[in-house]
């Protein structure tokens, strides 16, 4: 037999990038794969990219420099390492790579993982293998399932993609170029995704999507299901215990996604929804097809039936044209809103988007100006909503052994972190916890009774199916 060949993935950006990592590692394995944590040691290495802001996508070139030292001690030692590009850079700057990085063998865009083993196959009679086309046939139809084994591994909490691609094209954005057209996987493939990680110990789910509210699959009696028709059907399947979504679009809200808020305690009262801007101008410069009153509005219908909920957001700072006004009102926006977490982001012009051909651009001095008053703003906010925390009892999912030795650190609902002194037996369980104080942004707790007070498999929301 021969002996399995090592793969390294390395994973930029967003949770969808770690998804689709996660999807290439179970391809692969079907090709006698196995994952490395090292690159000195990998036979294949794979960067994951990210194309979203400037930023993110030059330290592709920076990791290939690198890259191509290892390959080429590698060579040295008598061994052939091969190096392969996916994500939205490979999508965006294909024929790029391959003539600014000669170390490259495959490039691969996000809509053609299943053609991987192909791809290396021919970089290796061929020499090198790009594929940046939007296959007619779907991805996710020929991707495999994901083995037991590696659900096992990745734990208590797990990433499904229920929909992929956005048709907004807001103004400053790759997505609808990288990603291309909104595409909603079915829901009975989504259920069995779910099924399956719920038999494999997973408790909590984020269906993630780039515009994951615009989802509109196919459901098992034909109809188009929207998010919220799916979150209920998910809702049912025995051992899961949390449901999340992300990222939302604010014109995408409907009736549907509000219900579910309104009806299942399994669906966790955090919303991502991201605003970018708090000027109408700015917004409608920026394509968002929202105004801020439509926003808060929409925060508003989640709030009328979960008081509990929070909300965290994009902002972009120094947007063409944005001027001191523009960005008062963005302040003025979040002190209104009250975020538990935000992030915040510096314009970055983007080859190819209508915005980066606008003219009023505004000047380095400024952004970082603004950049560093809004994350003061919104750091403030943050520490409020944490600090609020302290002194409460709130349920947290654990998930795993923290680093200090005796300590079990899992999530509340709002994703702060929380660690207690304790059995590794609560490991996937929701427990109530005594929250007594707050180092950075971890939650210290006590566990308030040492019985379980929701076992998974039998918690009442979770009728079997
Ligand atoms: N410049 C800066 N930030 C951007 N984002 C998307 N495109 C750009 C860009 N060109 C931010 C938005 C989005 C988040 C994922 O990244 O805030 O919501
Ligand atoms: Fe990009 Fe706008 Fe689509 Fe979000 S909604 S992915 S920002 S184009």
């Amino acid at each position: 037999m021969k002996p399995p060949r090592k793969l390294h993935i390395k994973s930029y950006g967003c949770q969808m990038n770690v998804y689709d990592a996660q999807r290439m590692v179970d391809t692969l394995a079907g090709e006698g794969f196995i994952e490395t944590k090292s690159v000195d040691d990998a036979d294949l290495v794979i960067l994951n990219t990210c194309h979203i802001r400037e930023k993110a996508s030059e330290k592709v070139y920076s990791e290939l420099g690198r890259l191509r030292v290892a390959k080429h001690d590698a060579a040295r030692a008598g061994r052939d390492m091969r190096i392969a590009v996916a994500g939205c850079v490979a999508q965006a700057e294909g024929e790029e790579i391959i003539r600014r990085a000669p170390a490259v063998d495959v490039v691969v865009g996000p809509q053609s993982y299943h053609h991987l083993p192909e791809l290396l196959k021919r970089a290796g009679t061929h020499g090198r293998a790009i594929e940046t086309e939007f296959p007619a046939e779907d991805k996710f139809t020929f991707l495999p399932q994901p083995r037991r084994e590696a659900i096992r591994a990745r734990g208590i909490s797990a990433f499904v993609t229920v929909q992929e691609g956005c048709d907004k094209f807001c103004t400053f954005c790759v997505v609808p170029y990288t990603r291309g057209a909104e595409v909603s996987r079915p829901v009975a493939r989504i259920i069995e995704d779910v099924k399956q990680l719920a038999d494999n110990g997973v408790r909590e789910i984020t269906l993630i999507g780039q515009n994951v509210n615009a989802y509109h699959g196919e459901g098992p009696d034909g109809s188009t299901w929207p998010l919220g028709k799916l979150l209920h059907r998910l809702a049912e399947i025995r051992g899961i215990v949390r449901l999340r979504y992300s990222t939302s679009h604010p014109r995408d809200v409907d009736d549907s996604l509000i219900e579910a808020h309104r009806d299942l305690p399994a669906l966790m009262p955090l919303v991502h929804l991201p605003v970018q801007s708090g000027s109408d101008r700015i917004l409608s410069a920026m394509n968002r097809k929202h105004t801020v009153a439509e926003y808060r509005k929409a925060i508003d219908r989640f709030r009328a039936v979960r008081q509990d909920i929070a909300f965290s957001s994009d902002f972009i700072v120094g947007f063409p044209g944005e001027r001191e006004e523009d960005f008062l009102a963005t302040l003025a926006l979040v002190t209104q809103i009250g975020y538990a977490a935000a992030y915040s982001f510096k314009y970055s012009p983007r080859p190819g988007t209508p915005a980066a051909e606008m003219q009023e651009t505004v000047s380095a001095a400024d952004m970082d100006e603004r950049l560093v008053r809004l994350q003061e703003l919104i750091d403030r906010q943050q520490s409020a909503f944490n600090v609020a925390a302290i002194g409460t009892t709130v349920d947290v999912l654990f998930e795993r052994a923290a680093r200090n030795v005796g300590q079990i650190v899992g999530r509340t609902a709002y994703l702060q972190p929380a660690h207690v002194m304790a059995s590794s037996d609560i490991i996937g369980e929701v427990r109530p916890v005594r929250i007594d104080s707050l180092e950075r942004y971890s939650l210290l707790g006590e566990l308030v009774s040492p019985a379980p007070a929701i076992r998974p498999a039998l918690s009442e929301t979770n009728i079997g199916a």
